[in-house]
């Protein structure tokens, strides 16, 4: 049998989340290289329900425009001003087909490390207990502030009670309403037009369904889910941290099990996003973010941050920041090398120490080994480019582009002043200031030529020490004797 498909899955993330002290809205805030409703909403389509629904209402303009930028399906609802999590489902719902039948998911928007299966097998567990509602529940250390869950003496759920609203005797009970859950839509939609707000809170809370259903004689589930940290909510930036933290412990450890070594797994950050081949070696203080994937049999690190980064097989990026960049197999970047956007190694190639690249096609086998700053620049294939070069892409209005043929030599500490064309086979003596293109098999020299004077020490010595016998005090004048 086929895992079943909820319907829908109505995704909360209305409330305000003052706790954040943030002015940035609680659910963008971040782990892993994702914000927090991202993370819900790939959770939730991972399922592949027929609509899935984001329910707004704080910030409701930067929510739903990254939601809809990460995945155009996903329908916008706005919650009014009736508070709770009851008034926030019948917002999502009035989205929805009239018609819709079949199971209904609930998650919230700042549950990040809930994943696709934790939700399918709750499809599924709904699915084959023929239940009303499935509650995901979880037993807690320290419940305080969930709602808890009610059982009858024959185990069944009977209702769940808010925190606040709870008796002492209800708040000794340790399993607590984790916040996601599988309803039948005709049950949910016609529970909810009976839910009130007479609580402490005054709101219209979703947890009241579950009694509602009880009464009309309707199956209760609960479904316990062991790894707490499926369920558990961001509140505050403590929280944050802890859940970013795990969730980096998870990703490291999938790469680990994909084959990647990883020397430290403390000091690793990788976005959920990366891929890293089998046998790569990660050394400790390395972060890899984005969209980034690493070849196999790879060296990166140790501190070493990549974003949107492609490295082929058996490549060594060592000490080294770098942003949409690609690296060929077995070429070679650092220590100490900053590669900006568009810079592209081939393999072989070789980008070394205190070098600076920006959109910079260095082929394959090319160096710039030392020293350099490589802007706006195309090097063919074997070109070497001398320590301490700079190509002066910018006149101070406009950017300007150069290029290095293949096999060409540009000696030590020579500035090309682009645009210039340096074709192939050509060589450029060092400390020249290029503004002239070069033809194949040329040299070009562009400095000033050398002079030696001879007897020039001599004369200067003897003319120093006859102005020294005149005053008598210029030993004090730090003159070299
Ligand atoms: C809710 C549950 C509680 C459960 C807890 C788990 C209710 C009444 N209580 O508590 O039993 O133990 O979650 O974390 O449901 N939201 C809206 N609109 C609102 C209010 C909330 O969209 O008007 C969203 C929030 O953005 C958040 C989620 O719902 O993503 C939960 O809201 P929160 O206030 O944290 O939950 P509690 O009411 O404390
Ligand atoms: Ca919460």
């Amino acid at each position: 049998m086929s895992t079943p498909r909820p319907a829908a899955v109505i995704v909360l993330a209305a409330g305000e989340g003052t706790r954040m002290r943030s002015r940035l809205s609680k659910v963008l805030h971040t782990i892993g290289g994702r914000s927090l409703i991202e993370h819900a909403v790939a959770a939730a389509r991972g399922t592949h329900p027929d609509h899935l629904v984001v329910v707004v209402r704080h910030q409701r303009d930067g929510v739903a425009q990254q939601v809809t930028a990460l995945d155009p399906d996903v329908l916008v609802a706005d919650q009014d001003e009736v508070p709770g999590t009851g008034r926030a489902v019948e917002c999502g719902l009035q989205k929805l087909p009239d018609d819709l039948q079949g199971t209904v998911l609930v998650t919230y928007g700042d549950v990040p490390l809930l994943t696709s299966q934790t939700l399918a097998d709750l499809v599924e567990a709904h699915t084959v207990g023929a239940a009303a509602v499935s509650v995901v529940t979880a037993h807690l250390a320290d419940p305080t502030g969930y709602g808890r869950v009610l059982r009858d003496a024959d185990g069944a759920v009977t209702a769940i009670v808010e925190h606040k609203d709870a008796t002492d005797e209800q708040r000794q009970v340790d399993e607590v309403n984790s916040g996601l859950y599988a309803f039948d839509v005709a049950l949910l939609r016609s529970a909810l037009a009976e839910v009130g707000t007479d609580n402490v809170q005054g709101e219209k809370y979703l947890t009241d369904v579950v009694a509602i259903a009880r009464a009309r004689g309707l199956s209760v589930r609960a479904h316990l889910v062991a790894d707490v940290w499926q369920t558990e909510g961001v509140n505050d930036k403590v929280q944050l941290a802890r859940l970013g933290g795990e969730l980096n412990r998870r990703t490291v450890e999938a790469a680990m099990l994909a084959g990647a070594v990883v020397v430290d797994p403390a000091t690793t950050w990788l976005d959920s996003t990366v891929s890293i081949g089998e046998d790569t070696v990660i050394h400790p203080h390395t972060q890899i973010h984005g969209a980034s994937t690493i070849g196999t049999g790879c060296t990166i690190g140790p501190d070493t941050t990549l974003t949107d980064v492609e490295v082929g097989d058996g490549a060594s990026v060592v000490r080294t920041q770098a942003l949409l960049v690609v690296v060929g197999a077995g070429a070679s970047v650092g220590p100490f090398s900053y590669l900006r956007p568009g810079t592209e190694l081939g393999a072989h190639g070789k980008i070394g120490g205190f070098v600076e690249t920006k959109n910079a096609q260095i082929a394959a086998g090319a160096k710039v080994p030392h020293l350099t700053y490589a802007g706006d620049v195309t090097v063919g294939e074997g070109a070497n480019i001398g320590a301490g070069t700079i190509f002066a892409n910018y006149d101070g209005v406009d950017k300007h582009h150069s290029t290095v043929g293949a096999h060409t030599f540009v000696g030590s500490n020579s500035v090309i002043v682009a645009p210039v064309d340096i074709a192939e086979n050509a060589y450029i003596a060092a400390g020249s200031a290029i503004t002239e293109s070069v033809k194949t098999g040329e040299l070009a020299v562009a400095r000033g030529r050398q002079r030696n004077v001879e007897g020039w020490v001599t004369r200067r010595r003897a003319a120093d020490a006859a102005d020294a016998a005149d005053t008598p005090d210029s030993a004090d004048e730090g003159r070299p004797s």
